[in-house]
């Protein structure tokens, strides 16, 4: 049971989740707050009494708020290493000087949330924050708000992150992260941290391909997949961000995050309030398995939309078969394919409106091209419908060609600067959905698209990142504003068309996995993780993927080979196994596939309906990494302990090795797993510790091994 106290004699609150314990407490004179243990679990009152040994530290060129190991930083008195807050005030003022004022702990169902406020001594900015543990779980989010009560003008917020992360002294520390770009996202990378700051952001306005926002961190690079401390933490957040992970001269390392404070102005007005996004963190000494474990957990059960136990219908796109010369014909012959495959889910992606036939013309024109669908979508709909599939669509709302109805209409929709060009990118602008207007239009349009379709699925794509972030009408009223603006109404129109179109699932697309974080896949069924189908390359981002979200919102396409993006051809089965390893899709051209590569697709696709639940939403080991030689393997368990699937891919034969011996994790002790296909029954020690031999011939073979357990044997 997550439980939050308070310890009155030392002054400190005490967080106690399933295995890990979190405490920190207020200084002497009630101006900061000093950060004391995050770890393993630990009984209360050897969290207090770690709070009552804690002896002041005393730094030369510091003052005490600067010495001490803050669990929020303020900017102000002589704090040097990175705060969380900078504020300016009305007259000129640009530090803080805040004291602690009263704290609570508010209980729902499943979680606990405490918070802390905090009062500026002179000026009326109160800020608030906020932990949230929940029963089950090791996950701490943490969040602030700042409240400007009036009676001194506007507040201007320079900087406000989320959370500082404070770890334990330890010798060294080893960050690993994801980084990336256009179709080679969530590639895992690491480093060891020495003194100095490394920065991780994304200043593109969205949360980008280049940095994932979310990072681990273990002492003396010493943890592996199964074992080790680990720290981990991801930011809800899809706008600009920066995580900041700092090491100080004394070799303490701490790591704050958020909204990004570059090119970043916030007028707090008089009376207003703004939330900032969650900073979430956890600790694991399960490896980085255990971290991921962790967070797919977590995200099952309180951050997505669907619940725990729901699964992803197997989708088709039509996008790599028709580009943008979709009309209902091709569509309905690719949709009759689809269906006689098991498809759940048939999607229409870009070229179905406005006069969209290459990507210079029609974004933001949001209806039906009379030419391709001269009967409008519904008769395809219904089609779709009848062959037992939901219907779905793409849709980039966000954006604008130069050469459409919409820009010729209201050229002031777009961000841009006076005197300056307005830089596209695949020929497109930004609509400025900072702007009340905009984002009525959007929501509105959207709205009818979805009242006169029975479309559900939506698939929400957003193909450049910003330039420009100017609006010339709000000049000398903060239009920096944007930044955190276009994200926050993108969410509100999210959430709104969630609740007036229930039936609507949505995925998050920005040209490929651009837009993957928290704070999306709060308000979306699923995500698009890169562009590049190719199955060599997305075994390496989807492992990157599975550091940090759960292979259910992982959607992977089978397409067809030669691959676009790399020119590569490996066979269907290869194909099938990596897609199956997510939410499985297909975008391949139906019409030009064989009978024997339908028939193939078809048993493919009954499997993996079998199976998905445990692959979905099931425990997920990382036994080979395909970073580390030519073979991969990716387990997993579904949470009741009953089934287990197993993929193993081989990409390039050498010296004659075709056989490799995995050791299965997660298994129940004395139980007996079947294999689903040959009838073969294993005890648990064998495929632990003996392990299973799998064969691998040639180059990209690969293998699906789908395991039953029996009844317990003696
Ligand atoms: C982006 C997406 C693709 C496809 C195209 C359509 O690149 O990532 O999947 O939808 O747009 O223009």
């Amino acid at each position: 049971m997550a439980d939050i106290t308070y310890d009155t004699s030392s002054r400190c609150w005490i967080l106690q989740m399933e295995a890990s314990s979190y405490c920190f407490g207020l200084s002497e004179d009630a101006s900061s707050l000093k950060h004391i243990y995050w770890g393993p679990y630990i009984a209360s009152a050897v969290a207090v009494e770690m709070a009552r040994t804690q002896v002041p530290l005393k730094r030369p060129f510091a003052s005490s708020e600067g010495a001490i190991r803050e669990e929020y930083a303020p900017w102000g008195r002589m704090r040097f290493s990175e705060p969380s807050l900078k504020v300016e005030y009305a007259d000129g003022t640009r530090v803080i000087e805040w004291v602690f004022e009263e704290h609570g702990v508010e209980q729902s169902k499943e979680s606990q949330t405490l918070w802390l406020r905090f009062r500026d001594r002179a000026y009326p900015l109160i800020v608030t924050l906020y932990y949230r543990i929940y029963d089950g779980h090791d996950v701490i989010e943490r969040w602030g708000q700042l409240e400007n009560t009036g009676g001194s003008g506007p507040v201007t917020i320079r900087q406000a992150l989320s959370a500082d992360w404070q770890l334990p002294v330890r010798k060294r520390y080893r960050l690993t992260y994801l980084h990336g770009r256009w179709g080679k996202e969530t590639q895992v990378a690491e480093t060891l941290l020495g003194p100095g700051k490394i920065v991780l952001e994304s200043r593109q306005g969205m949360t980008s391909h280049q940095f994932n926002p979310w990072v681990a961190l273990d002492p003396d690079a010493c943890a592996t997949d199964e074992s080790g401390e680990v720290w981990s933490a991801a930011l809800a957040w899809s706008g600009t961000w920066k995580i900041v992970i700092e090491t100080t001269s004394y070799g303490e390392v701490h790591f704050v995050g958020g909204v990004n404070d570059f090119d970043f102005r916030y007028w707090l007005g008089e009376g207003t309030r703004l939330v900032l996004p969650a900073f979430v963190g956890l600790y694991s000494k399960e490896g980085f398995g255990g971290v991921s474990r962790r967070w797919h957990a977590y995200e099952l059960e309180h951050v997505f939309p669907e619940p725990p136990e729901a699964v992803r219908p197997v989708l088709y796109n039509s996008w790599e078969a028709t580009a943008f010369s979709v009309n209902e014909r091709n569509q309905m012959e690719l949709a009759e394919k689809a269906a006689g495959l098991g498809v759940e889910v048939f999607v229409v992606d870009d070229g179905w409106f406005g006069a969209r036939d290459n990507d210079y013309t029609g974004l933001g024109d949001w209806t039906v091209n009379p030419e391709k669908f001269p009967r409008g979508l519904n008769p395809l709909i219904a089609r779709v419908n009848a062959l037992g599939m939901r219907f779905g669509l793409w849709i980039e709302p966000e954006m604008v060609n130069p050469d459409s109805d919409l820009y010729r209409a209201h050229p002031d929709w777009v961000y841009h600067f006076h005197q300056r060009s307005r830089t596209q990118e695949r020929n497109q602008l930004v609509l400025n959905l900072a702007r009340e207007d905009v984002q009525a239009w959007v929501f509105a349009t959207l709205d009818g698209l979805l009242s006169e379709h029975n479309i559900e699925f939506i698939k929400w794509d957003m193909n450049r990142y910003f330039s420009e972030p100017g609006w010339p009408d709000e000049a000398g009223r903060n239009p920096e504003r944007v930044w955190l603006d276009h994200v926050r109404n993108l969410y509100r129109i999210i959430d709104e068309l969630r609740c007036r179109h229930p039936h609507v699932a949505f995925e998050s697309c920005a040209g490929g996995g651009g837009r993957v974080d928290l704070g999306i896949l709060s308000r979306v069924e699923q995500v698009w993780p890169s562009d590049n189908t190719d199955a060599l390359d997305r075994l390496r981002i989807q492992e990157g993927f599975s550091y940090a979200y759960a292979p259910r919102v992982m959607m992977c396409w089978v397409t067809d080979c030669p691959n676009f993006v790399t020119k590569r051809t490996v066979p269907l089965r290869y194909r099938f196994h990596v897609a199956m390893a997510g939410a499985l899709g297909i975008g391949g051209d139906l019409s030009r596939w064989t009978q024997q590569e339908m028939e193939e697709a078809r048993g493919f696709i009954a499997i993996y309906k079998r199976t998905r639940s445990v692959i979905q939403n099931g425990l997920l080991y990382r036994l080979r990494s395909p970073r580390a030689g030519s073979v991969a393997a990716t387990q997993y368990v579904a949470r009741d302990g009953s089934e287990i699937v197993l993929f193993v891919w081989g990409h390039s034969q050498q010296f004659g090795e075709t056989q490799v011996t995995l050791s299965l994790l997660g298994l129940e002790e004395e139980a007996r797993y079947t294999d689903a296909v040959s009838g073969t029954t294993y005890s648990d020690v064998f495929l632990a510790h003996h392990g299973l031999p799998v064969s691998l011939v040639g180059d990209f073979d690969s293998h699906m091994i789908h395991l039953v357990r029996a009844a317990p044997s003696r």
